[in-house]
């Protein structure tokens, strides 16, 4: 069977990944999170093995490349969907906050790859898929350092895309605008105020079902209306000219 590692897995977005790659069938699935308890549990449910650790460090990303291919013999699909968020305003962050937002929603991403790639380019196929976020396509208000992270992880698939063409290795960014999970909740009601319908993380599931069986390199999951006031005139056309790329 096909082995996909999808990180993130014990919360939100990653476990409606798992709970759907699940539900297509066939596939090995490796599931890492950092909190043991539901990471089980979701495992139970999908069938799946858990491999916690923590992705904020780049050993942790190394020993869970090691961990799934002595597992599981090799890795077809990653999803990088761990991430964090610190929203506020820049100047009152806290830079050790600054930089734990970089290693887990970029470093981690970067190491996930650089550790599973070889394995993958060996096989002449794979897919790696990351969970990117429209706060890098457009910057958003108060989340400074997490916007330029997902913009970055964009433009790592990009430029990997270049290195792999040719190739049947498939690098894809999955785009959600706000997404209904325990990291929108957190941030509190002034902020979900301004974003008043999110998005169901089935859906983005979907779409990240979608870019690994159609090979698609970027999806986006419009949300527009829960974008702050001033990007709504912008967003429509916006979307609609990314959404219908593909
Ligand atoms: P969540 O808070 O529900 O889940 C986050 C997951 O990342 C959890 O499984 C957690 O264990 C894992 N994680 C966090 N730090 C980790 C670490 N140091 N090591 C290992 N695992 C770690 O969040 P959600 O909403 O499901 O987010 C998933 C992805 O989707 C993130 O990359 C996020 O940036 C992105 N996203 C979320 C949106 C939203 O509005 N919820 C919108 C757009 C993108």
């Amino acid at each position: 069977a096909p082995v996909a590692l999808i990180t993130g897995a014990s919360s939100g977005i990653g476990a409606a990944v798992a709970t759907r790659f699940a539900a297509e069938g066939g596939w090995q699935l490796l599931l890492n999170g950092r909190d043991q308890e539901r990471l089980d549990r979701i495992a139970d449910h999908c069938g799946a093995t858990a491999l916690p650790c923590d992705l904020s460090d780049p050993a942790g990303c190394g020993q869970l490349v090691e961990r799934a291919l002595d597992v599981a013999g090799g890795v077809d699909v990653l999803v990088a969907g761990a991430g964090i968020g610190w929203a506020g305003p820049f100047m009152a962050m806290p830079p050790a906050a600054i930089d734990e937002v970089l290693a887990v929603d970029l470093a981690a991403v970067m190491h996930l790859t650089r550790r599973v790639l070889p394995d993958i380019v060996r096989r002449d196929r794979g897919h790696l898929l990351f969970v990117g976020s429209i706060a890098g396509a457009v910057g958003v208000r108060e989340e400074a350092v997490y916007s330029a992270a997902k913009a970055a992880v964009a433009a790592f698939a990009e430029s990997l895309r270049y290195e792999l063409a040719g190739s049947r290795v498939r690098v894809s960014v999955v785009v959600p605008g706000a997404v209904n999970t325990p990291f929108f909740t957190r941030r509190g009601a002034p902020y979900q105020r301004s974003r008043p319908r999110p998005i169901a993380p089935a859906r983005v599931a979907d779409a990240v079902w979608d870019a690994v069986a159609h090979e698609r390199s970027e999806v986006f999951v419009p949300g527009w209306l829960q974008l702050p006031a001033r990007f709504k005139g912008l967003a429509p056309a916006l979307f609609r000219r990314l959404a219908t790329r593909f």
